[in-house]
């Protein structure tokens, strides 16, 4: 193989995406070794190579085909779509899968004192952001004329300084906002960490190796809510027992040896089990309740 037969991914060097990043791929199996200066790291179990980023350069390493795929929040990715749309080209990347970490949002936020009703507030206004092509076409949905104040860094403090009224920020705890006795006021974008890819898929080895990535992906992401739940119950209140999981699995049933109508039951759910969802199963006549982790997942 020659050196660009690789797959190449994109990922945050070091923030907030960083360590689930790396935590994804070891769950697809794929192991690195780390180059000196950090910032390279060779795939050692699959021709899968990682560049090391800020994740803002991520979309554009796609577009330019330095990389094929990237790790990298929604927010980063929509922003630069909407950018490249502006600028008159085609984006060059967008969204395969939604990762499921890293979840925040991007908001606007106002000063604690001021009594956020509707966007009709902010007209004539100032907002500082580093995201002006996402707020912007949030603006304009919202029918509001309002000034954008495009910053690189440091939005927070904006309104303090006297260069804005208000900001549109990621939001994850919410520390950084109340730290600047700012509080949201209203969403703008739902974020999570998404796999990026380009506008087209490589058609040659690389292309079979982000299926496979897609697949093991997926697995894993299936895999972290999935549950394997066992009991025991009479035959009679199987039907009443499995309604009461989340999404109604199909149940494996197993007849009990001298015990003409129980049954042992196991079943594979995609979603939390509560002790809510115990209690009520065990009022259903379950008994012998076994709740356990998947450790692996293939369809
Ligand atoms: C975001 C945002 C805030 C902070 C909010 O920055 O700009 O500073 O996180 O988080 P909180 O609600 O938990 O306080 P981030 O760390 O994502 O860095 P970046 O936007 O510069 O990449
Ligand atoms: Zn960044």
């Amino acid at each position: 193989m020659s050196a660009r037969d690789r797959l190449r991914i994109a990922i945050q060097k070091s923030g907030r995406l960083s360590d689930a990043s790396l935590d994804l791929l070891a769950r697809c199996g794929l192991t690195f070794r780390r180059s000196r200066d950090k910032l390279f790291c060779f795939g050692e179990t699959l021709a899968v190579d990682l560049l090391l980023v800020r994740d803002d350069d991520v979309p554009n390493m796609i577009a330019e085909g330095v990389c094929d795929l990237g790790i990298v929040g929604r927010n980063v990715l929509d922003e630069q779509f909407l950018a490249a749309g502006c600028a008159g080209q085609p984006a060059g990347f967008r969204e395969l899968r939604a990762l499921g970490f890293g979840r925040c949002r991007l908001a606007l936020a106002v000063p604690q004192e001021f009594q956020y009703v509707e966007p009709a507030q902010l007209g004539g206004k100032r907002i500082a952001t580093t995201y002006p092509n996402l707020l912007a076409k949030w603006l304009e949905r919202a029918g509001v004329d309002a000034g954008i104040v495009s910053l690189s860094g440091s939005v927070e403090i904006a309104p303090r300084l006297g260069t804005a009224d208000f900001i549109c920020d990621l939001v994850s705890s919410g520390a950084t906002l109340a730290a600047n006795q700012l509080k949201e006021a209203a969403v703008v974008l739902e974020s999570e960490a998404v796999l990026a890819a380009g506008a087209t898929l490589p058609g040659d080895e690389r292309g079979e190796l982000i299926d496979m990535l897609l697949r093991r992906i997926d697995g894993v992401i299936q895999v972290r809510a999935s549950k394997l739940v066992m009991w025991h119950s009479p035959r009679s209140a199987l039907e009443e027992i499995t309604r009461l999981l989340p999404n109604g699995p199909r149940p494996t049933v197993t007849s009990i040896e001298g015990l003409e109508n129980e049954v042992a039951v196991q079943a594979i759910c995609n979603e939390a089990i509560t002790w809510q969802h115990l209690e009520d199963m065990k009022r259903a006549g379950a008994r012998q309740m076994l709740v356990l982790p998947v450790e692996q997942m293939l369809a």
